[in-house]
């Protein structure tokens, strides 16, 4: 099998890194190499060693002086909003009614559809993001064009058909028969098929029937290695109308709790305005809630308790929330976060960043054996970054001083054009 070997800086995380200074979670390497082959990680140490380690005929790819690190990982994003980004004005109940629906709308016609998947995928590896958390629309068609556009990349992706069958528009909705149908015939197609995994996606309680979240409990019970995913807590509306329709329920979590659908394979978007007892309820399972920092500014949503929550013991994700996020970039999205977790008197250091959207993420998700490291035995996604990619970092990085600046001058000044080259198992991806 033909080798590669990629030579740069190497960073990888071993562990969550419990300090600004704790260099015991991590691997740093000056001159290091990946060797790659038939799309896996085969080895990873110091450039010497490892090109001995190599064919004879092993393509070098000199990346030197960038860092190479595991490709970054996306753990919750809407396919059909990539047209809803920057839509002005709305909280979140009217922002869905107003710009969401309408353009989701339009994803029933399969060729619109395979459209924006091309340019979805394109944006996510320009940003160096390697594995997505999608919600497709309600329509069977828009996650087929999603899973066909990422196999067609090889990329490791989730996703899921959106159920909802109320309080939306009829051209959005489905049945609770014809949602469970159609997600049942989508993990016979997709889940498990090359890289691929299918997510059961409820939208949210207020989108669906209790008939429906019924169908996915039913679905979640039938195939339990698939992932759940679904909203909570973001919005004070939100959550007051939630109350009206499930008057039975303890709390909001408490209506997914009867219908079977937390435990350690469900992502819960937002989880910002959570109640004691959601919270203990949260961790008992082991659901993952998913920070979205950039939607929750955009849509006026609130803070993401991120210590609180982890000082409890969840397994939080960070993700960026397109189309009510605002950027592509993971990079962007902990640059957001950043101010965040600041506007609630905490701190994200800059390793702890990097740990998050790498091997942070793909713990959250369960795939911690498979992506989010340069471990020999990973498979091959990976991310070249530049730190001086434009005039300003350039600038900026002549007095940096250690590794962990330079990662937060990464984490605060970059965009897609810090993103040398996205490796997908193994291929690089960007022209
Ligand atoms: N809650 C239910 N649907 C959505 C959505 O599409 N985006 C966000 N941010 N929240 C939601
Ligand atoms: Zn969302």
């Amino acid at each position: 099998m033909p080798q590669k070997l990629l030579r740069g800086r190497i960073l990888t995380f071993i562990s969550e890194p419990q300090t600004p200074d704790d260099d015991s979670a991590h691997l740093y390497i000056e001159d290091g190499a990946l060797l790659l082959e038939g799309g896996m990680i085969k080895a990873c140490g110091a450039y010497d060693t490892i090109h001995a380690q190599a064919e004879d005929d092993v393509q070098i790819i000199d990346h030197r002086p960038c860092l190479l690190m595991a490709g970054f990982i996306d753990t919750h994003l809407h396919f059909p909003q990539v047209q809803v980004i920057a839509s002005w004005g709305a909280q979140l109940l009217d922002w869905l009614q107003d710009y969401t629906f309408p353009a989701e709308a339009r994803f029933a016609d399969p060729v619109h559809g395979a459209r924006m998947a091309t340019h979805f995928f394109d944006e996510l590896i320009a940003n160096g993001t390697t594995t997505s958390v999608a919600y497709c629309s309600s329509h069977k068609a828009s996650a087929e064009v999603y899973f066909a556009e990422a196999a067609s990349r090889n990329m490791r992706v989730i996703g899921g058909k959106v159920m909802m069958d109320r309080n939306a528009p009829d051209n959005v909705c489905d049945t609770p028969q014809r949602g469970y149908d159609d997600s049942k015939a989508l993990i016979a197609d997709w889940h498990g098929k090359g890289r691929a995994h299918y997510a059961i996606t409820p939208r949210f309680a207020i989108t669906s029937t209790p008939e429906q979240l019924d169908a996915s409990g039913a679905l979640a019970r039938e195939h339990p290695n698939c992932y759940i995913q679904t909203h909570i807590d973001e919005n004070r509306d939100e959550i007051n109308l939630t109350a009206k329709l499930f008057p039975e329920a303890r709390d909001y979590l408490d209506v997914y709790e009867h219908y079977g659908l937390l435990g350690t394979k469900t992502l819960l978007g937002h989880c910002i305005h959570m109640l004691p007892r959601e919270i203990d309820a949260l961790v008992e399972t082991g659901s993952r809630p998913v920070f979205c920092p950039t939607s929750n500014l955009f849509l006026g949503s609130g803070l993401f308790d991120y210590e609180g929550l982890r000082q409890r013991g969840a397994k939080c994700a960070i993700a960026t929330d397109i189309g009510g996020g605002t950027s592509y970039s993971m990079l962007q999205t902990l640059n957001e976060g950043y101010k965040v977790l600041k506007l609630n008197g905490q701190k994200l250091h800059p390793l702890r960043a990097f740990y998050w959207t790498t091997l942070g993420n793909a713990t959250a998700l369960g795939l911690e054996d498979k992506i989010g490291t340069l471990d020999a035995g990973s498979e091959a996604d990976i991310v070249v970054l530049n730190p001086q990619a434009t005039p300003a970092m350039a600038l900026r990085m002549e007095t940096c001083q250690s590794l962990a600046e330079e990662l937060f001058i990464l984490q605060i000044m970059s965009d897609d054009r810090t993103v040398a080259q996205t490796y997908v198992a193994g291929e690089a991806m960007k022209g």
